[in-house]
């Protein structure tokens, strides 16, 4: 009889890593069979649903329908709801993607009730202890039985953090596993701006796409009002799609944003679903982020980003790729601009085994793990 590892998902940047887990779990694997759990974090069609079927990812066996709240609140949450699950299913392992929220709160679950504990995507340090997620990352590695990892500047933090060498393995990038396989599927860019007002900007010409959601740009007025007026500025050179996270929306209104941001050559559209932006991404000129996935992404594609934040956790797209990081100060925004407008911007390689076949790496892996 096959073991059952239980998966977990929460938020969108997990759907993306979860789905080639799955799919080579169902293919690849002769000893593990999966149950998928969504602890409900992100629960909006545009944030869940249309991730799941775009990506193929199998309905749920389990949402635990947590919702939003406060940090304490939503990993307390996922925490209660998700103990009786594990008592009832017993797995003989849990896999865990990621930094969110979800991550950390169902690690630590199983941690404690001495369940093996997978994690995917570990050891990157922004060494930012601002940011939510590095305390998800360094407080999930701590507790983690097994840890892949997606670059090789993540061994060298984990070893800085007394783990293991023996539980790390080095196996690419699932994430870049998606972005590969569904390269030929992204929507058309024509059909995703079909019913956009003002959508002849960008189409067919060369354009900018921006992605903002981090707490430490859109929840601080000042520094907020100073991105919106740096993108405002520098969309009278090239014209930029922006598909807004529910957060940055929320922020953009309060502050009182709204007409600034839509006075410009700027389209603002609500959150896509992956195949959408990734439409939109490979036909973009440059990308201007604070997401971590679309740093790897951007490298994966060859396409210039930058990113709006004073760090990374993931340098081999700033050593090997196509990323630049410049924060949110004005300057270093337009320079890093002007480079691409100038000269076509950073060029890059892809990164070791980037290739599309970490899942199956994963997977043949654990086989030989699991008793
Ligand atoms: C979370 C992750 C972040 C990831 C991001 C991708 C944590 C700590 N952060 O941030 O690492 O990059 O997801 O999107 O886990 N909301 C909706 N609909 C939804 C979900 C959220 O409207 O389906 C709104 C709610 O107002 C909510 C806010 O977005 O309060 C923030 O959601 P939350 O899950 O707390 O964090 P994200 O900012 O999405």
């Amino acid at each position: 009889m096959k073991k059952k590892i239980l998966c977990v998902v929460g938020a969108r940047p997990n759907f993306t890593k979860i789905a080639p887990i799955m799919q080579a779990i169902s293919e690849h694997s002769k000893k593990l069979e999966a149950y998928l759990l969504h602890t409900g974090q992100h629960y909006d069609e545009a944030m869940k649903h249309s991730f799941f079927e775009q990506l193929n990812i199998p309905e749920p066996d389990e949402d635990l329908e947590v919702g939003s709240g406060s940090h304490a609140e939503q990993t307390a949450e996922v925490m209660k709801r998700f103990e009786p699950v594990l008592d009832r299913e017993q797995p003989a392992a849990v896999l865990v993607v990621g930094d969110v929220n979800s991550t950390i709160a169902c690690g630590l679950v199983a941690s404690k009730k001495q369940i093996p504990l997978i994690h995917v995507e570990s050891g990157l340090r922004s060494y930012d202890r601002a940011m939510p997620e590095e305390i998800n990352r360094v407080l999930t590695d701590q507790i983690s039985d097994l840890l892949f990892t997606t670059e090789k500047s993540a061994l060298d933090n984990l070893l800085r953090e007394g783990i293991d060498k023996n539980r790390v393995v080095f196996v690419g990038n699932v994430m870049i596993d998606t972005l590969l396989k569904n390269l030929e599927n992204a929507v058309p860019m024509e059909q995703t701006l079909a019913s956009v007002e003002g959508a002849e900007q960008v189409l067919n010409k060369s354009f900018a796409l921006i992605t903002m959601h981090r707490p430490s740009n859109v929840d601080d007025k000042e520094t907020l009002t100073s991105l919106i007026d740096t993108l405002s500025e520098l969309s009278s050179q090239l014209p930029m799609v922006f598909p807004v996270h529910p957060r940055t929306k929320m922020k953009i209104e309060e502050f009182g944003l709204m007409d600034e941001v839509t006075n410009n050559n700027i389209l603002l559209l609500p959150p896509l679903g992956y195949l959408h932006l990734l439409g939109l991404m490979k036909n973009a000129k440059v990308v201007l982020t604070d997401s971590g996935g679309i740093q790897e992404e951007t490298t994966a594609l060859g396409i210039p980003c930058i990113t709006l934040r004073e760090n990374t956790e993931r340098p081999v797209t700033v050593s090997e790729g196509t990323n630049t990081i410049v924060g949110s100060d004005p300057i270093k925004v337009k320079a890093a601009f002007d480079d691409v407008m100038s000269s076509g911007g950073k060029a890059g390689r892809t990164p070791e085994l980037w290739d599309g076949n970490a899942a199956v790496r994963i997977v043949e892996y654990l086989d030989a793990w699991v008793e």
